[in-house]
C-alpha cells in the first residue's frame, strides 16, 4: 500500500511516498479536533497581526492572510469546508485551505510558530472557555438550590448516617451541603481557570524563535493574562486540561451522590420526592412505574469523567519533554468529560427545579427510628447534671423500652421516663418532639431553621460578588 500516494503537502518535502493508510488511521486528528477550528483561526489571526507589527509579514500579505482565514471561518461555520484526513489535523485543514484560497502569502503565516505551540494554544483557549461554561452551569444550579433550600428551611426530615436514621434535620439544611459542595466546585474550577490564563504561543516548536515577536501581544490578544514564560514547558504541559478533568470528576462525584439520594428519596418506600413528568420515564411493562432515569444517568455519567482523568494521567505519565505525538490523545477524552459535566449539571439543575417535596412523609419519617434519642441524653447532662456516657446509656434504656411498647420517645408518659432515670422531668418533653430537636441545633452551621436562613444568606452574597468578578 505504501507509495502509491503523494507525500504530505505540508510536510512532505523530504518525503518520496505518502503514508500508508494505517499510518493515515492513527496519524490523523482531524475527526476529532475539527472541534478546535474557531480557536486555531483565532490564534492565527492573533499569530498574522503581531508578525505585521512586528514588521515580519508585509500589509499586504497580512491583510490577504487575515481575509483568508475570515473566509476560512465561515466555510466551517457554514457547512462547507471538506476535512481530509490527508492533511491530518485541525491546523493543517486549515493551512491549506488558506493556500487555496489566497495562495502563496498563506506560507508565512507559520513563520515564527509550530503546530506544537499551535495546539497547544487552541485546546487551551477551548479548555478555559468550557471551563468558564461549567463555572456559569454551577453557579445556575447554586442558584436553584438556594431557592428551593430557601423554600424548606423548616420542612423537617431525617438525617442519615450509615443511611439509617441519625437526628432530625430540614430539607433545607440537606439541600445547603450540597450548596457547599458545589460551591467548592466552582472555586476549584475559577482556580483553574486562574492558572491556566497564560499563552503558550509563541513558544514554536520548543525553543522559541530567532524572530523578533511580541508574545504579551498575542497573549493579551486571546485573552489570557500573560504569555507562558518556558518555552519547553509551554508545548508539552496540559496540567491545565488534567486540572479541569479533576475538578470536572469531583463536581461529578457530587452529582452523583446527589443523584443517588433522589433516586432513594422517590422510591415508594421513602416517598419524599416526587420528580416531575418532565424527568422521568414510564416501564414499558409495569403501568404503575414512574422511574427516575434521568437520577441515574447522572449518578452513573461520573464515571466517564473519571476514565477521562485516568486517560490523560495515563498518557502524560512518563512523556520526556517536550512534545510527543502521545499528546494528540489529550482531546477526545476532555471533549467527552465536557459534554458529558454539561448533561449532568443541565439534568441535575432541571430535576432540582421542579421536583415535588412530600413534607408530611418527611415528617413522618424524621420522627421515626427515635431519632430524638441524642437530645434525650443532651438533655439529661444539661438538666441532670449527669457525664454525656452516662446519659448515652440511659438513653438507650428509654428506646428499648418505647421499642417495646412500639411508640415514640415522645409519646412515652413521664411514669414510664422516670423509672428509667428518676432525675427526668416534665420539661423533658420540650426537646423530645422533632420540631423542637430541629429548632435546638443553633450551633454555627446547624440544623436550625434560623441557622439555614444565616447559611442561604451567606451564599446568596457570595454568588452575587462571585458573578460580578466572573
Ligand atoms: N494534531 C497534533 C496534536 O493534536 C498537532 C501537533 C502536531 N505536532 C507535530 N509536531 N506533529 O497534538
Amino acid at each position: 500500500m505504501t507509495g502509491t500516494k503523494q507525500s504530505n503537502q505540508m510536510w512532505g518535502g523530504r518525503f518520496a511516498s505518502g503514508p500508508d493508510a494505517v499510518m493515515e488511521e492513527i496519524n490523523a486528528s482531524i475527526d476529532f479536533d475539527r472541534k478546535l477550528y474557531a480557536q486555531d483561526i483565532a490564534g492565527s489571526r492573533a499569530h498574522a497581526a503581531m508578525l505585521h507589527k512586528q514588521k515580519i509579514l508585509s500589509a499586504a500579505d497580512y491583510q490577504a492572510i487575515d481575509n483568508g482565514l475570515l473566509t476560512v471561518l465561515r466555510e466551517i461555520e457554514d457547512g462547507q469546508f471538506t476535512f481530509s484526513r490527508a492533511l491530518e489535523d485541525i491546523h493543517m485543514n486549515i493551512e491549506a485551505r488558506l493556500a487555496e484560497l489566497i495562495g502563496a502569502p498563506a506560507g508565512r503565516l507559520h513563520t515564527a510558530r509550530s503546530r506544537n505551540d499551535q495546539v497547544a494554544v487552541d485546546f487551551r483557549l477551548w479548555v478555559k472557555q468550557t471551563a468558564l461554561e461549567t463555572a456559569g452551569q454551577i453557579r445556575t444550579l447554586i442558584t436553584q438550590l438556594l431557592k428551593r433550600a430557601e423554600e424548606h428551611a423548616d420542612t423537617l426530615m431525617p438525617g442519615f448516617t450509615h443511611l439509617q436514621t441519625a437526628q432530625p434535620v430540614t430539607f433545607g439544611h440537606h439541600l445547603m451541603a450540597y450548596v457547599e459542595m458545589f460551591g467548592r466546585d466552582l472555586s476549584r474550577i475559577q482556580d483553574t481557570i486562574a492558572r491556566m490564563d497564560e499563552s503558550p504561543l509563541g513558544a514554536a516548536a520548543l525553543a522559541g524563535t530567532g524572530f523578533d515577536t511580541d508574545r504579551f501581544m498575542t497573549a493579551q490578544a486571546l485573552g489570557f493574562r500573560e504569555p507562558t514564560r518556558n518555552s519547553i514547558d509551554s508545548v508539552s504541559d496540559r496540567d491545565f486540561a488534567l486540572e479541569f478533568l479533576s475538578a470536572a470528576a469531583i463536581c461529578a462525584m457530587h452529582l452523583s451522590r446527589m443523584a443517588e439520594e433522589i433516586v432513594i428519596w422517590s422510591t415508594p418506600q421513602f416517598g419524599f420526592v416526587q420528580l416531575s413528568d418532565a424527568f422521568s420515564t414510564g416501564s414499558s411493562i409495569m403501568p404503575q412505574k414512574k422511574n427516575p432515569d434521568a437520577a441515574e444517568l447522572v449518578r452513573a455519567k461520573g464515571g466517564r469523567i473519571n476514565g477521562a482523568l485516568i486517560t490523560l494521567l495515563t498518557v502524560m505519565k512518563g512523556l520526556p519533554l517536550s512534545y510527543s505525538k502521545d499528546m494528540q490523545e489529550d482531546k477526545e477524552a476532555v471533549f467527552d468529560a465536557s459534554a458529558t459535566l454539561e448533561l449532568m449539571l443541565a439534568a441535575m439543575s432541571g430535576m432540582t427545579g421542579d421536583m415535588h417535596i412530600n413534607k408530611a412523609a418527611m415528617k413522618a419519617a424524621a420522627g421515626s427510628g427515635y431519632s430524638t434519642a441524642t437530645d434525650l441524653a443532651d438533655w439529661l447532662v444539661r438538666e441532670g447534671g449527669l457525664p454525656f456516657r452516662e446519659a448515652h446509656h440511659i438513653t438507650g434504656r428509654a428506646v428499648a423500652l418505647a421499642e417495646k411498647k412500639r411508640c415514640s420517645l415522645s409519646d412515652l408518659t413521664l411514669k414510664d421516663l422516670q423509672a428509667v432515670h428518676p432525675a427526668i422531668t416534665e420539661d423533658v418533653f420540650d426537646v423530645l418532639t422533632v420540631e423542637k430537636s430541629v429548632a435546638s441545633r443553633k450551633s454555627y452551621g446547624g440544623a436550625a431553621p434560623q441557622e439555614v436562613r444565616r447559611q442561604i444568606d451567606f451564599w446568596k452574597k457570595r454568588l452575587a460578588k462571585n458573578r460580578n468578578a466572573a
